[in-house]
């Protein structure tokens, strides 16, 4: 087993990847912890179905539902946005869909993060049309200079600057998911 330093944000692999770190493995834990805690006394007495967008979000849904002294369901969705390039349209296609029928369920969306809110914005909608019960939304990090839309999260683990964050889930070229922390990709990596 990997100690220390290496576990984390600096790896062999990417030493000099990464120009700073924004959440420590600790960090992203108190968050994901207070969370939980917060949609626990929410969903009192309710079903709660957690809906999670891969890929993004598998490291952060299943961490939440940990986190949860309750029973939970899990169910996943995979969508591709149409758009020019890395800019999202809001136009999007689903890859792979529920599992679960919604009808009636209290849905709770785990989403790593809200950039342009283009996707969520259209996933709520989605699943409201499908007849849930209530859709509501936690996402890990928000970047409010990134909004294209305005999107309710319910529960927001910490907004961020608009800058290329990776780690915890979030890729860069579908690497960097595998860190234990969050930082910011220096451009030299994708320039
Ligand atoms: C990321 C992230 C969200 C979405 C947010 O997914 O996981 O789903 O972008 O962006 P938006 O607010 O601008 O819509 P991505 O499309 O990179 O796929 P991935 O989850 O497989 O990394």
């Amino acid at each position: 087993m990997r100690v220390g330093k290496n576990e984390r944000m600096d790896f062999s692999d990417i030493a000099g990847d990464i120009e700073e770190e924004l959440f420590s493995p600790e960090d992203i834990a108190g968050i994901v912890a207070r969370l939980a805690a917060e949609v626990e006394a929410d969903y009192e007495g309710r079903d709660v179905l957690l809906v999670g967008v891969l890929k993004g979000a598998a490291t952060f849904m299943t961490d939440l539902a940990r986190q949860l002294g309750r029973h939970v369901e899990l169910d996943w969705m995979a969508v591709s946005s149409y758009g020019a390039g890395t800019q999202s349209s809001g136009v999007v296609r689903i890859l792979k869909d529920l599992d679960t029928d919604v009808t009636g369920r209290h849905v709770l969306i785990a989403e790593d993060i809200i950039d342009s809110g283009l996707t969520l914005s259209w996933l709520r909608e989605n699943l409201e049309s499908r007849g849930a019960a209530s859709v509501e939304i936690c996402a890990l990090l928000r970047k409010p200079e990134a909004l294209k839309v305005q999107v309710d999260a319910r529960y927001v683990g910490a907004d961020i600057p608009n800058r290329f964050v990776v780690g915890y889930g979030l890729d860069y070229a579908e690497r960097y998911r595998n860190l234990r922390g969050i930082g910011v990709l220096a451009p030299h990596v994708y320039s």
